[in-house]
């Protein structure tokens, strides 16, 4: 399978902290790829960095190909890079159907400026509500969903702009576990019709089942890259778990 992401020698420090060391990785076309790792091992950064939150002090992000690297985080949803983090910046009083249009691409201003929401785009957000299982609650202020029904929507908006890759920053983190299951179903789903995921996920019961490839940072560093097996056997691992590393 071909790379449709792929990431050389990222490099990131804060202050005296090196927090991303020299990280090389790719992520395979059509792939459910996994980054997990001990507590302060750099996973945020590197999705920070891959989405332009941050910048790299050295290094370079290719999507399909092409350099990425320092691309606002707009311009990487119109090629097709999508990111869970809609929810968390949520503009306080809205429903849950004017959070989806939002945080589409294109929409933001308009939306700040009280235009109408488009036809088109209600349609689309209200079938992704349906597909994830919240359309019921299409009008209710988004501050009024449980933290599992926020990352309903979170997962359902990032969907809204069609991307070919999803990243997703710890899904499953204090999700219940029907709303987790059915989270899991839509990501296996949509996975099925050929959309990528790259996940930063705690959850190693779900990551070892979900996963294609699974990449391990300890240190800000690159410690393994291969399959769930493969993970899940090598010592290394575990010792960076244990803090032997
Ligand atoms: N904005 C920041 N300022 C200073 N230090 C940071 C910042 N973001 C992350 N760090 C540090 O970088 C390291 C990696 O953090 P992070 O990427 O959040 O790890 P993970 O997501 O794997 O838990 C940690 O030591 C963390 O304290
Ligand atoms: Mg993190």
């Amino acid at each position: 399978m071909a790379v449709t992401l792929e990431v050389s020698d990222l490099n990131k420090s804060f202050g005296g902290i090196h927090a991303v060391k020299d990280c090389s990785f790719g992520v395979e076309d059509g792939s459910i790829t996994s980054l997990i790792g001990p507590n302060g091992a750099g996973k945020t950064t590197v999705f920070n960095l891959i989405n332009h939150v941050i910048r790299p002090d050295s290094g370079t992000v290719r999507f399909e190909g092409r350099d990425v690297t320092g691309k606002m985080p707009h311009r990487l949803t119109r090629l097709g890079i999508g990111r869970t983090f809609q929810v968390t910046r949520t503009l306080g009083d809205m429903t849950v159907l004017e959070n989806m249009v939002v945080g589409s691409s294109g929409t933001g201003v308009r939306s700040m400026f009280g235009s109408r929401m488009l036809d088109h785009e209600v349609e689309r957000a209200m079938e992704l509500l349906e597909f994830v299982g919240i359309a019921e609650y299409a009008y209710t202020n988004a501050e009024a969903l449980s933290y599992g029904q926020r990352k309903l929507l979170e997962f359902s908006a990032v969907l809204m702009s069609g991307p070919q890759i999803v990243l997703l920053d710890e899904p499953a983190g204090g999700v219940n576990p029907s709303l987790l299951t059915r989270m899991v179903a839509r990501i296996r789903e949509l996975n099925a019709n050929g959309l990528t995921f790259f996940i930063v996920e705690h959850n190693m019961d779900l990551v070892m089942d979900i996963s294609d490839s699974v990449i391990v940072m300890a240190h800000g560093e690159v410690l393994l890259h291969g399959s769930p097996d493969d993970v899940q056997s090598d010592r290394r691992v575990l010792d960076a778990y244990l803090g032997k590393v």
